[in-house]
């Protein structure tokens, strides 16, 4: 029996002047429900860092409409691999809205998070926050 290749990426981006996140979210909740993705957004203000994970196939349509979206720009994938299973399969879209460079809760709950993923996400995940 062969099983649907799951596929993840991680990036960071710049958002737009006034970005309404609260809408970003609930149109990828709905959208990700429907597509079999899931993952984190995590704004700070002013970049995005997201994870998004699922079949193949989601998560090249869904990056594809995320790369094209005018509300952010400059996006950097820091990320792009297949996984053997979920790594973030709790949330449709988890968010995090304090700045990650505001105090050492957030990112401590993100770490927290990362505990059991690869190396080289937790690696991403520590340059992308201190930029
Ligand atoms: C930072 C950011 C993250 C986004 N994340 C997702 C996502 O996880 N899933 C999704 O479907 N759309 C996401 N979007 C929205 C897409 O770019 C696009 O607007 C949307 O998928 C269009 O779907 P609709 O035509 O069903 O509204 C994101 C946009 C931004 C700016």
């Amino acid at each position: 029996m062969t099983e649907t290749t799951l596929r993840q990426i991680f990036y960071v981006s710049r958002g737009a002047p006034g970005v309404d996140v609260d809408q970003i979210l609930q149109q990828s909740r709905h959208n990700n429900a429907v597509d079999g993705i899931t993952g984190v957004l995590w704004h700070d203000g002013d970049h995005f860092l997201q994870v998004i994970e699922g079949p193949q196939s989601s998560v090249a349509a869904t990056y594809a409409r995320i790369a094209g979206d005018p509300r952010h720009r400059d996006l950097t994938i820091l990320s792009d691999r297949t996984v053997a299973a979920r790594e973030f399969g709790y949330w449709s879209m988890e968010r995090a809205t304090r700045s990650l460079n505001d105090g050492d809760a957030v990112l401590a709950r993100i770490e927290r998070r990362l505990a059991d993923a690869p190396d080289t996400l937790r690696r991403a995940f520590a340059a992308a926050a201190a930029r």
